[in-house]
């Protein structure tokens, strides 16, 4: 090789390896992981064409632009295991196979999860890892998978702590850097161990259901979930986040207030914005919802800092969370059925009264203008106003 070539080679090498180095280098779920996953809408029923056709909607509805990135296919697309062990994906609805599935996905400029279970089936009660874990952890790897969901059904005496440590491991052997989401349901409370064995987000709660607040005490609607979040806030952080479940938005059992009040107590939470609804076919103000680039902002600030509830007066609630740049995201929670008048003083932000700040409403995108000491505003039944407060 002539001596000019192998010093252009030489010079474009230094100058990319950085780079690629800083690309592998970057943390893991950084910001709250934003995806989509098939479980909330379709249950068991899910095939390739669902999830291609669910990749296509992702990027047309333009939620990948707003920073969606995962399509996780959750239980059921798994069948049984062969004479050597290794998992079967059912041939009926994947007859092309994962890795064909995942290079379609890759194509889409998304990233690719699949779903299993520490246990000995899945929730759904397909083959789980247990006693599989290497050998699953492999098999991901060499179906480019970027994200494992790992469930817990069917553990009986298993430790929580020790299996997730287990997949963790495994995973990390392959060389691969896949997210891990850690669904225990906060049963052995995992925030207090799910960073250290490696969890990249951690479920606290039991499965969500489609409805503003649960009737009955055996099942959890989305403020009951809410409420399960207070005094958890600190062990959220880039690389680990609280998981208080998939998104419900779209899926028709609350109001378009009430999805919008879910997805900002959602992104304030700093929670993982993982839609669960059928991105081919939402309604508008669904869609303007799960895109709103001022609130997926707050979700996804660099700090990581996850919103905490500063102030509850009966069915009114105040919740804050602390923006890289000095500000403060704000929503005002009207839980009532009749229309509200909330307020809440610089202090509960943290801010010394004597400070003007300027007040921007982000649902409404409209600045509000400069206040001092406290601010307020009426809040409709059953509904969120979100803020920004910045001095
Ligand atoms: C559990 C999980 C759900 C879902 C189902 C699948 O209930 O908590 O999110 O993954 O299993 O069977």
């Amino acid at each position: 090789m002539p001596l000019r070539a192998k010093i252009l080679i030489a010079v474009l090498s230094l100058l990319v390896a950085p780079a690629l180095l800083a690309a592998q280098d970057k943390p893991l779920a950084s910001t709250p992981p934003m995806g989509w996953n098939s479980w909330n809408k379709f249950g068991c029923n899910v095939s390739e064409d669902l999830v291609r056709q669910m990749a296509d909607a992702m990027v047309k509805s333009g939620m990948k632009d707003a920073g969606y990135q995962y399509i996780v296919i959750d239980d059921c697309w798994q069948v049984d295991r062969d004479p050597s062990g290794n998992i079967v994906p059912d041939p009926k609805s994947f007859p092309s196979g994962i890795k064909a599935l995942a290079d379609y996905v890759h194509s889409r400029g998304l990233k690719f999860g699949i779903y299993s279970d520490a246990g000995s089936m899945t929730c759904a009660k397909r083959p789980g890892s247990l006693g599989h874990e290497y050998q699953d952890a492999l098999k991901y790897a060499a179906w480019d998978v970027d994200y494992l969901k790992y469930d817990w059904c069917n553990t009986s005496t298993q430790d929580a702590q020790a299996a997730y440590a287990l997949i963790r491991n495994a995973l990390n052997a392959t060389g691969r850097p896949i997210v891990l989401s850690i669904c225990e349901w906060g049963t052995a409370k995992p925030w207090l161990w799910g960073k250290t064995v490696g969890g990249n987000l951690w479920r606290t709660t039991g499965d969500i259901r489609d409805q503003w607040e649960s009737k009955d005490k055996h099942h959890l609607g989305m403020l009951d979930i809410l409420d399960l979040q207070d005094g958890i806030e600190s062990y959220a952080g880039p690389g680990h986040w609280n998981d208080p479940d998939m998104l419900e938005v779209g899926n028709g059992g609350m109001t378009t207030e009430e999805y919008r009040a879910h997805f900002s107590l959602w992104s304030i939470l700093a929670a993982p914005l993982i839609a669960g609804n059928d991105l081919r076919d939402m309604k508008p103000e669904i869609h303007d919802i799960l895109t709103n680039k001022e609130v997926i902002a707050v979700n996804q600030d660099p700090l990581g800092s996850e919103g905490r509830r500063v102030l509850k007066d009966g069915d009114l609630e105040v919740w804050v969370k602390q923006m890289q740049d000095g500000s403060r995201a704000v929503v005002l929670l009207n839980r009532a059925v009749t229309e509200k008048e909330m307020g809440f003083s610089w202090e509960t932000l943290g801010y010394p009264s004597h400070v003007t700040a300027s007040v921007r409403d982000l649902w409404r995108s409209r600045d509000l203008g400069q206040f001092k000491q406290k601010f307020s505003a009426t809040v409709s039944p059953h509904s969120a106003v979100m803020l920004k407060v910045a001095p």
